[in-house]
């Protein structure tokens, strides 16, 4: 049976959806202010790579796990509303796609099982 990765159309589907889902995030007031510092040329990568092994496709991914990533981001207040408008985010960039909405639930399903710990708990 084809991956998820694979599904959703790959390399070229996973690099043009990180893209523009954090074209949406920066534009959204809600989640925007996470980012002020963040180098983002690094976070699209570290994105790309993390998806792409977390969706069965090539594990390139070099960065910290979820629970340490996001430990910083929980002090400065991090919870479920932001969490909510990111997932918001990744279904709304895969349906721009073209990606069918089965395969929309499984991401946005795969999303909300690091949710505990994206938000340290
Ligand atoms: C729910 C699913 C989420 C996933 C799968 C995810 C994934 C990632 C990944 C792979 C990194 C890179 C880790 C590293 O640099 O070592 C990261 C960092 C980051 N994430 Fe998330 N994230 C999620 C939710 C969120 C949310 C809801 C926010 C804020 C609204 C957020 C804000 C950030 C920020 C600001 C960084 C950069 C931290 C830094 O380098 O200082 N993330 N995330």
């Amino acid at each position: 049976m084809a991956t998820l990765y694979d599904r959703l159309g790959g390399e070229t589907t996973v690099n043009a959806g990180v893209q523009q889902l954090y074209r949406k995030v920066l534009a959204d007031g809600r989640i925007a202010p996470f980012f002020e510092t963040v180098d983002m040329e690094r976070q699209i990568a570290m994105q790309k790579a993390f998806l792409s092994w977390v969706l069965g496709g090539p594990d390139r991914y070099t960065g910290r796990d979820m629970r340490q990533a996001h430990k910083h981001l929980v002090v400065k207040g991090l919870n479920d509303s932001h969490v909510d408008a990111f997932i918001e985010h990744v279904s709304t960039t895969l349906r721009e796609l073209g990606v069918t909405e089965r395969d929309i639930l499984e991401v946005a399903a795969l999303a909300d099982s690091v949710r505990d710990d994206v938000l340290g708990r």
